[in-house]
């Protein structure tokens, strides 16, 4: 924790929808009792355009015995209505999505009134194709303009998209799709990211050889690349000729406030991963009103999230969220090296970007490449600065203020997770000073706790796991099949909280640091990754036995991948076999699923009950070889002194 602040300056303070008093006050009012929360969140809820408005404001219940998460139950809405049509009586010229292709000569202008007629399109031919209200639809795209229409289209019908990220391998989304049953795959022919061709549709094809994968009838390929893929006449359709001659008006789905909006999968702790199930009615609400607090949005904003729609952040602050309020969106194809480290600067000055939002990966990788990149531009449009996904060290937050920021803007560090919905902590623009690294204050309605192991939660300046003890809107309700495991993952070890999986510092001024994730997920650059996950992609190749995966500290993408492996027998260790291992596991996974370090060992630190002790192997990864802590549960303690001659050896 350092002890820097930065003050927000003058002119920003001005000019900002809230105050420090404001927000003292909305927040303390907003949190006072159940009543006052349900009084807030009424309030929000009048942002939203209803069918029936709901009378029922949050039926909740944390007990396990006759547990339930409901807001505004009795309402009824669509959100394609919300994020579209609205906007047409008041602004429909008014650019909703601004897109910038891969090469830097592509770009794209796409109106209000333009999304609406492009989403009603697809709509109507989903309709055609049988596509019905809970149906499953999956989306795996490229960062193109129809990503948005797909997931748009699907809430026009009152479908369940399934949006899966287009750097996942075949092996991924082919699980993805038998789990969520989706009757539909909407996908592209080619991605195109730093010149890079991405073959999606070949991908679509393999995961669609997969057995349990029956349930998709067609699969709608948009025209990206033009290169020639293969087509299969019965279940192929290209997107432009589905859409082409359907009607620009389209019914929208009456939604129960309740009704499925969207899946998105996310790594646990163990097991596969597993889909986050959203609801309609309370998810948009929480990110129209998120969105609008936490950026300090104006009319005129230019508003550039990075994310891949495949994330969280994608679905909330690239699309619901702006859409929502009428906000233009800047999607962006590419990647910020291509065609050099110049490009995000200029993509900032050549669409007058004013509130930009990315991770501290993109952060981190820029900041190594030096000043100059970034000073081919003046981002002198922007006014906002913010981060998600994975905590930033203080040296990428000093750089991001000072030279993307030109020491202007202020920095929104905002906390959340995919099962949050939307942003739970953050510093509200213009109602405190900033500190480098902390997700500083809860937004309205939310009250988080740092509990400890025993379950108390404690007062003051504290540190231990962060637990949110009541609920808001964009909550998850459950894992999709697998509600058991949605209680036993988030409401099980302490009773009466959603415990988030995370650890936490809270000040001497009641503000929030977070630090990183307590269980066995890994946050690689921000992307969520399970040890069971990639531990199960090592196993299956032939030539290991076993293996045990811990995060280790990386200097870009915050945590890297470290693989403690044991042959089979026969095979010897080699440079040919440790990249085959990665290229195997990146291929199972997707390249995400990069392995920083393997290790290969005689054995693994387990208990007498067989468990790997993974906190040992985490240590070692780090280069800790000392101080190992408690090793008297272990079944043979001398395996720990052969692991840390093999990991000094590498080094
Ligand atoms: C981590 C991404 C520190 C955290 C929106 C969380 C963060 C996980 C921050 C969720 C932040 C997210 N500071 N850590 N500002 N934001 N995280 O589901 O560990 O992809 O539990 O959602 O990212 O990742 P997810």
């Amino acid at each position: 924790m350092t002890q820097k602040s930065f003050p927000i300056t003058a002119e920003f303070i001005a000019a900002a929808n809230t105050t420090a008093e404001q927000y003292a006050q909305d927040y303390e009012r907003s949190v006072e009792s159940p009543e006052a929360t349900n009084a807030f969140w009424a309030e929000r809820a009048e942002l939203i355009d209803w069918m029936k408005k709901p009378t029922i404001i949050s039926n909740v219940n944390y007990d396990l015995d006759d547990f339930r998460i409901k807001w505004y139950e009795d309402g009824e809405l669509n959100i394609s209505v919300n994020c579209l049509d609205r906007h047409l009586k008041t602004n429909p010229y008014k650019p909703a999505i601004i897109w910038e292709g891969d090469h830097p000569s592509l770009h794209k202008i796409i109106s209000f009134k333009e999304l609406h007629a492009e989403v009603c399109r697809l709509g109507n031919a989903m309709r055609k194709l049988g596509v019905k209200k809970g149906d499953r639809v999956t989306l795996y795209m490229p960062m193109i303009p129809e990503a948005m229409v797909g997931m748009l289209a699907c809430t026009r019908i009152g479908a369940v998209h399934s949006v899966v990220f287009g750097g996942f391998s075949a092996e991924s989304l082919g699980n993805r799709i038998i789990d969520s049953q989706s009757k539909i795959v909407i996908t592209a022919d080619e991605g195109l990211r730093g010149n890079k061709h991405n073959p999606l549709k070949v991908n679509v094809d393999r995961a669609l050889d997969m057995e349990g994968t029956d349930s998709v009838e067609k699969v709608i390929v948009v025209h990206r690349t033009g290169n020639s893929i293969p087509m299969s006449g019965r279940r192929d359709v290209w997107y432009h000729s589905l859409i082409a001659g359907e009607q620009e008006q389209c019914e929208p789905e009456v939604m129960n406030s309740e009704d499925p909006l969207f899946l998105l999968y996310t790594s646990g702790s163990t097991g596969k991963p597993k889909g986050v199930l959203h609801t309609t009615g309370g998810y948009i609400t929480y990110a129209l009103s998120t969105f609008r607090d936490v950026f300090d949005i104006k009319d005129d904003d230019v508003y550039w999230c990075t994310a891949d729609v495949g994330w969280v952040t994608g679905h909330t602050y690239s699309t619901y969220g702006p859409l929502a309020n009428g906000t233009t969106t800047v999607v962006f194809e590419g990647v910020p090296e291509y065609p050099t480290w110049a490009r995000i600067g200029h993509i900032i000055d050549k669409h007058k970007i004013t509130v930009l939002y990315t991770a501290p990966t993109a952060i981190r990788s820029m900041m190594k490449e030096g000043d100059t990149f970034v000073r081919e531009s003046d981002r002198s449009s922007l006014r906002l600065l913010g981060t998600v996904g994975e905590p930033i060290n203080p040296e990428a937050w000093d750089w991001y203020y000072d030279v993307v920021g030109g020491g202007r803007c202020p920095i929104v560090d905002t906390w959340w997770q995919t099962e949050t919905g939307g942003i739970l902590l953050a510093p509200i623009p213009g109602t405190v000073a900033l500190k480098p690294g902390a997700a500083m204050n809860p937004l309205y309605g939310i009250i988080p706790q740092v509990i400890d192991t025993d379950d108390t939660a404690l007062e003051g300046p504290a540190e231990g796991n962060l637990v949110i003890s009541n609920s808001w809107p964009g909550q998850m309700r459950t894992i999709y099949h697998d509600h058991e495991r949605f209680l036993e993952t988030y409401f099980t070890e302490y009773p009466g909280y959603y415990f988030t999986g995370d650890g936490v510092q809270r000040d001497e001024d009641g503000h929030y640091w977070i630090t990183g994730r307590v269980d066995d997920v890994l946050n690689v650059s921000g992307h969520r990754l399970g040890t069971a996950e990639v531990e199960s992609a090592v196993d299956a190749h032939p030539s290991t036995v076993e293996a045990a995966v811990v995060g280790m500290p990386h200097d870009i993408r915050g945590v890297g991948i470290a693989a403690f492996i044991i042959l089979s027998i026969g095979e010897v260790a080699s440079d040919q076999l440790k990249a085959e291992l990665n290229r195997h596991v990146r291929t199972e996974i997707g390249p995400i699923a990069n392995l920083d370090a393997i290790y290969v060992v005689e054995a693994l630190p387990k208990t007498r009950s067989g468990k790997i002790m993974r906190r040992i192997l985490r240590n070692i990864a780090a280069g800790q070889y000392v101080g190992l802590g408690d090793l008297s549960t272990l079944a043979d303690s001398s395996v720990i002194n052969k692991i840390i001659d093999v990991v000094k050896a590498e080094r």
